[in-house]
C-alpha cells in the first residue's frame, strides 16, 4: 500500500495515554518506517500543530523526530461537536483526494465517548460500516460492567461491524506475556506439570508506585478492578490456565481463553481485599473507589482442581512490578525412611517488569559431605538477548491493527466473560472493609 494511502486518527491525543504510550510507540515505529501517511491528532485543547508537538514532548518525555513531526496534524475537536467532525472530514477528504485508503481511528478516550465518536465518524463518511479497511481501535475499559459493555457494543454495531473493532489490551503485546504460550506449550518439562495436581497457587501481580495523578476523572469511575483486573490481569490468568489451543489461529486462541475464563469464579473462602491509598480522598472527597485490590479465584476445570488463582494490583504500593508466580506443591523427601527432609516448594516466575525473563527455584544438595538441601535459582533474562530497540507493546499492537491481525485483540465474547468475573469480584469485595493504606504499602495485599 502506498504511504499516502493510509491515515491514523488519534482521539484523546492530548491525554495521558497518548503522551506516555502512543506517541513514544509511534516514534519507535517511525524509526523503522511508518507505513501510513498523515496522523491526525484530535483533542479538546486549542493548540496548533507546533504547540501540540511541544505539549506531547514535555508531557510524554519523548523527542519526536523530524519525519514523525511532519506527519502530524493537530485538529481541535470536542467529541460531541458535529461541526468539528465535518471540518475534519473535509480536511481528510481534501488530503486523500481519490487515493482514499486504510483509516485507523484510535479511541484513547473514556468508554462513554466510543459510541458518539463512531456515530459522528459514520455521519461524515469517514467510517463506513462493513468496510474492512476502516478500523476502530478501542482502549480499555470497554464499559464499566457487563451490562454497560453490552449496551456499548449494541450501539456501536449500528455504525461499525465487529470485524472492524480492535479492542486493545496492551499487556497482550508485552514480550513475556506473548512468551507464555511458548513457555507452556513448547516445553515438556513445564507442560507435563501444568495442572492443579502439581501447582498449588498461581499469583498474577501488577503493582505500581505511581498514584492516579492527572487521570483522576477517569480513574475514579474505573477503580483498580475495571482499570487493571477486568482486562490485563484476567487475560494473564487466561493465558496461564487455558488448555492448549488447537492451533495459533486467533479464533482458536480466543476459544481456549473463553473456555477457561468460563470456569473461573471468586473463591468463596476469599479473602477479596480492597484498599484506597491515604490521600486519595483529598483528590476526590468521599470517594469509595478502590486503588488496590487482591482477588482470589478458583476454576471449576478438572485441570485446576485445588489451585488458587490470586490476582493483585494497585497504585502507590511499594514497587512497580508485574509477574506471574507459580508455586508448586511441596515434596517431602524421604532420605532413609525414618528421616524426612523438608524440600522447599518449587516456584516458577514469569517476569514481565522490571526484568523480562523467567526464573525457576528448585532444590539442590548443598555441596559437601552432608546431605542438606537448599533452594537454588535458574535465571533466564529475556530482554538481555534483544538487540536494538526493545519491541514495545503498543508498537506491536499498532502494527497488528495496521496489518489487520486480530490475534492479540480481545473479542466481544471474551470481554463478556471477563466482565462477568470482574462484576462478581466487585460484589464480593464490597462486602469487606476498605483498607486505607499509606503510600509504599505492600503487606495488606499479601
Ligand atoms: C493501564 C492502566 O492500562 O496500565 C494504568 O490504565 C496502569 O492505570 C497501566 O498504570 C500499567 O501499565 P504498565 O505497562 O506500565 O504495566
Amino acid at each position: 500500500m502506498d504511504k499516502q494511502e493510509g491515515l491514523l486518527c488519534i482521539f484523546g491525543a492530548t491525554g495521558d495515554l497518548a503522551a506516555k504510550k502512543i506517541f513514544p510507540a509511534l516514534q519507535q515505529w517511525s524509526d523503522e518506517s511508518l507505513p501510513m501517511g498523515r496522523i491526525w491528532c484530535l483533542g479538546r485543547r486549542p493548540l496548533d500543530t507546533e504547540q501540540f508537538i511541544e505539549f506531547i514532548e514535555a508531557k510524554g518525555d519523548v523527542q519526536l523526530s523530524e519525519s514523525l513531526r511532519n506527519q502530524l496534524t493537530y485538529h481541535k475537536l470536542e467529541f460531541n461537536d458535529s461541526d468539528a467532525y465535518q471540518a475534519l472530514a473535509e480536511r481528510i477528504h481534501a488530503e486523500e483526494g481519490d487515493r482514499a485508503g486504510r483509516r485507523l481511528f484510535f479511541l484513547a478516550v473514556k468508554p462513554d465517548a466510543f459510541v458518539p465518536i463512531a456515530k459522528e465518524l459514520h455521519r461524515v463518511a469517514l467510517l463506513t460500516r462493513g468496510h474492512e479497511e476502516h478500523r476502530l481501535v478501542l482502549e480499555k475499559p470497554f464499559g464499566n460492567s457487563l451490562h454497560s459493555a453490552d449496551a456499548i457494543q449494541q450501539q456501536l454495531l449500528q455504525w461499525v461491524s465487529e470485524e472492524q473493532l480492535y479492542r486493545i489490551d496492551h499487556y497482550l503485546g508485552k514480550e513475556m506475556i506473548r512468551n507464555i504460550l511458548t513457555i507452556r506449550f513448547a516445553n515438556r518439562i513445564f507442560s507435563e506439570s501444568w495442572h492443579g495436581g502439581a501447582i498449588e497457587r498461581v499469583e498474577v501481580t501488577s503493582v505500581e508506585t505511581a498514584g492516579v495523578e492527572e487521570r483522576v476523572d477517569y480513574y475514579d469511575q474505573a477503580g483498580a478492578l475495571n482499570d487493571m483486573v477486568q482486562s490485563h490481569l484476567l487475560q494473564m490468568v487466561a493465558l496461564v490456565a487455558m488448555a492448549a489451543p488447537e492451533d495459533l489461529a486467533p479464533e482458536s486462541l480466543r476459544r481456549a481463553k473463553i473456555d477457561i475464563l468460563n470456569t473461573l469464579r471468586p473463591d468463596a473462602q476469599g479473602p477479596q481485599v480492597i484498599g484506597q491509598y491515604a490521600g486519595y480522598s483529598e483528590q476526590v472527597p468521599e470517594s469509595t473507589t478502590e486503588t488496590a485490590i487482591k482477588a482470589v479465584l478458583r476454576s471449576d476445570s478438572p485441570q485446576w482442581a485445588g489451585t488458587q488463582f490470586i490476582i493483585r494490583t494497585g497504585k502507590k504500593l511499594s514497587e512497580k512490578r508485574t509477574e506471574i508466580r507459580l508455586s508448586y506443591r511441596a515434596m517431602p523427601l524421604c532420605v532413609s525412611c525414618n528421616q524426612q527432609i523438608a524440600a522447599e516448594p518449587n516456584q516458577l516466575v514469569i517476569e514481565v517488569f522490571p526484568q523480562e525473563g523467567m526464573h525457576l527455584q528448585f532444590n539442590s544438595k548443598i555441596p559437601g559431605y552432608e546431605y542438606e538441601i537448599e533452594q537454588v535459582l535458574a535465571d533466564y533474562c529475556h530482554s538481555c538477548r534483544m538487540i536494538g530497540n526493545k519491541p514495545e507493546a503498543y508498537v506491536k499492537l499498532l502494527k497488528d491493527v495496521w496489518k489487520g491481525d486480530k490475534t492479540l485483540f480481545t473479542s466481544f465474547e471474551e470481554l463478556q466473560v471477563q466482565w462477568r468475573i470482574a462484576d462478581s469480584i466487585r460484589l464480593d469485595a464490597r462486602k469487606g472493609e476498605m483498607v486505607v493504606y499509606p503510600a509504599g504499602s505492600a503487606d495488606f495485599l499479601k
